[in-house]
């Protein structure tokens, strides 16, 4: 059978933690055949310990070798990588969030399309079990009417890595960690076109100096990516997105909560309930088993290389990843001005 040959772009943490271990697993159907870092020590070092066969610091040098690439670079590398790789006639798999900014992940797609390649973004939380019994159980909330969101977390800033690096990752907790359920609410009700879109931007906790702190350390004076962030989102089928996430709450414990409640029914993600009314009662389900794999990194991997193949859809359509990213750009735009 067919194999992809799969090059690694950045060879820093999640590429070591997920994509590399989960190709390996998938030796079936690809082989990770270059990995390249502009650290190149780092490269080398992860090559030795995958037995990867080819290594570079320049990323333009693997492209005669693969037919993908897995952009696991910091989010600023993101559309430039892509573009090239498109270019040199590759498939694309990249980390979330797509890009900086809407207008890079357009020229992302147009390139994909001209190239008539696969690009596929690293929104995961949609082949977790949960995710996928939602998607289906929408048939029973009917039309959606609110949505709300809440992925909150008492106190973790990253304090390592590029996370609160604004150059590199074009801000904080918003669109690191709140862009996937921002994704998953959207891909859950079939991703209207939003209308309105409001948010409030905050990192005055963050700013505070001797701050406990669970996730290593930051350094609080140049701190300047958000922390906090609410938004409300209209959408035209008349649906509402109430959207909280945060990286340091001053909350009682960490939150991650998706819910819909459409005129049918309701439903919670995490953990998975369906709420309906049927023969006059209220019934509220909880599952005791869900169909699917307890990691959602197998599935996604699976996805990419089948849909470069030609053997299944993509999940993830580049479309829907750019409406994430536009809406990440309006609540920044009009969330306010952090110091
Ligand atoms: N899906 C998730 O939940 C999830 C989790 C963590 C990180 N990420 C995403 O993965 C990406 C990388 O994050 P990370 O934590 O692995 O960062 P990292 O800093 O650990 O690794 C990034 C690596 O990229 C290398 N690099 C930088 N510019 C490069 C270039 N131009 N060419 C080649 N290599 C380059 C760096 O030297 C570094 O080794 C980010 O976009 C981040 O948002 C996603």
């Amino acid at each position: 059978m067919e194999k992809l040959r799969i090059g690694i772009i950045g060879a820093g943490g999640i590429a070591q933690h997920r994509h590399l271990p989960t190709f390996q697993k998938l030796d079936d159907l690809c082989e990770v055949r270059a990995i390249c870092d502009v650290n190149l020590a780092r490269a080398q070092e992860v090559a030795n310990s995958y037995e990867i066969p080819i290594v570079s610091d320049d990323y333009h040098e693997i492209f005669s070798e693969v037919d993908a690439v897995c952009i696991c670079t910091p989010n600023k590398f993101h559309a430039e990588i892509a573009v090239a790789a498109f270019e040199a006639g590759l498939h694309v798999f990249c980390e979330k969030p797509m890009a900086l900014t809407a207008a890079e992940c357009e020229a992302m797609i147009a390139t994909s399309k001209k190239a008539g390649k696969i690009l596929d973004i690293g929104f995961h939380y949609r082949f977790t079990k949960e995710a996928q019994a939602a998607k289906k159980a929408m048939s029973e909330v009917g039309t959606p009417l609110v949505v709300r969101v809440k992925a909150l977390r008492q106190r973790k800033v990253p304090g390592w890595g590029v996370f609160t690096n604004k150059e590199l990752q074009g801000g904080g907790s918003l669109i690191d960690w709140g862009c996937h359920f921002l994704d998953l609410a959207l891909w859950l009700i079939g991703n209207p076109n939003e209308t309105e879109v409001s948010g409030s931007v905050y990192n005055e906790l963050s700013k505070i100096p001797n701050q406990p702190n669970e996730w290593g350390t930051f350094d609080h004076e140049t701190f300047n990516v958000d922390d906090h962030v609410t938004a409300y989102i209209k959408f035209e089928n008349g649906a509402s997105l109430l959207f909280e996430t945060s990286w340091a709450a001053n909350i009682k414990s960490d939150e991650e909560h998706l819910s819909i409640s459409g005129v049918d029914g309701g439903l919670s993600v995490y953990p998975f309930e369906l709420y309906t009314a049927k023969n006059g009662m209220l019934l509220n389900s909880k599952a005791p088993w869900l169909p699917g794999e307890e990691q959602p990194d197998l599935p996604q991997a699976r996805n990419f290389i089948e849909a470069c193949l030609g053997k299944s859809e993509l999940v993830v359509k580049p479309e829907q990843a750019l409406q994430v990213s536009r809406i990440i750009d309006k609540i920044y735009e009009n969330g306010g001005t952090l110091s």
